[in-house]
């Protein structure tokens, strides 16, 4: 990794991502779409929104070697609410998929921040945890055509638990700080793991939702 961009910086994994890699001396730009919480990171940093039908053109000259896209949306809501998972799907779907295209042919390292919510359907995240599991899936099938195709690219998906974020204040089980998720992530891809828990014991979390028969999942009163 040589030069990085990290796609939602602005606050939570992101942010604690960008100032451990800076601190580990990799040359990182920050993005996001709040400049007021960029201008406080410092450092080299881009204002984009990454559903903007011009993002992936307006990277593309930015000259990285790797692309970190953490930027995602997701509520909880009691009833299915369209407009949310609109929301969900246009930053967690769609525009991660136009980036993860590109960076087939444009980079060395694709990191994808997917979720340990993307194994199993939820009922009050259901849009999103249906949209992670799209990127989980996706980046499978990335990490295959690198492969076979013998493209330089290499994928890896991160998956966190439950990260003491805005936008993980549904449980505080095993939930770390984001400090504690970067240091984690810095780890893995020094390691090159094509899929990094967050924290790593989130595997066996991950394993057991996985092999859960149907009808004992949908007993459970997992939200
Ligand atoms: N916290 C958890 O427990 C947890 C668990 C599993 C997975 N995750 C995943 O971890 C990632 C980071 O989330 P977080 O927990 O650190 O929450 P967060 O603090 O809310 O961070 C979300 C980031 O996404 C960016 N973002 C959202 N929409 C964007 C858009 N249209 N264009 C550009 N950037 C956008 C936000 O930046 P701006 O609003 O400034 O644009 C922000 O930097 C997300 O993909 C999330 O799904 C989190």
């Amino acid at each position: 990794m040589k030069r990085i961009l990290v796609l939602g910086a602005t606050t939570g994994i992101g942010r604690a991502l960008v100032l451990l890699l800076r601190a580990c001396g990799y040359e990182t730009i920050a993005a996001g779409r709040r400049q007021a919480h960029l201008e406080t990171l410092g450092g080299e940093t881009l204002t984009l929104d990454v559903t903007a039908p011009d993002a992936v053109q307006r990277i593309a000259d930015l000259n990285i070697d790797t692309l970190i896209y953490n930027a995602g949306f997701g509520e909880r809501t009691p009833m299915p609410d369209a407009a949310r998972t609109e929301q969900a799907l246009q930053v967690n779907v769609l525009a991660f998929e136009r980036f993860a295209q590109w960076a087939l042919t444009h980079c060395r390292y694709f990191v994808a921040t997917a979720s340990i919510a993307g194994i199993r359907g939820l009922e009050n995240t259901n849009g999103y945890s249906a949209s992670k599991a799209y990127m989980i899936n996706a980046m499978e099938g990335y990490r295959r055509k690198a492969r076979h195709g013998q493209l330089p690219c290499h994928y890896i998906t991160l998956m966190p638990g439950f990260v003491d974020t805005a936008m993980g204040q549904a449980s505080t089980f095993w939930r770390c700080s984001p400090e504690t998720a970067a240091k984690v992530i810095v780890r893995g891809l020094q390691a090159q793991q094509s899929v990094i828990y967050v924290t790593p014991r989130w595997r066996l979390i991950a394993l057991l939702l996985r092999l859960l028969p149907r009808a004992l999942f949908e007993w459970l009163p997992i939200q």
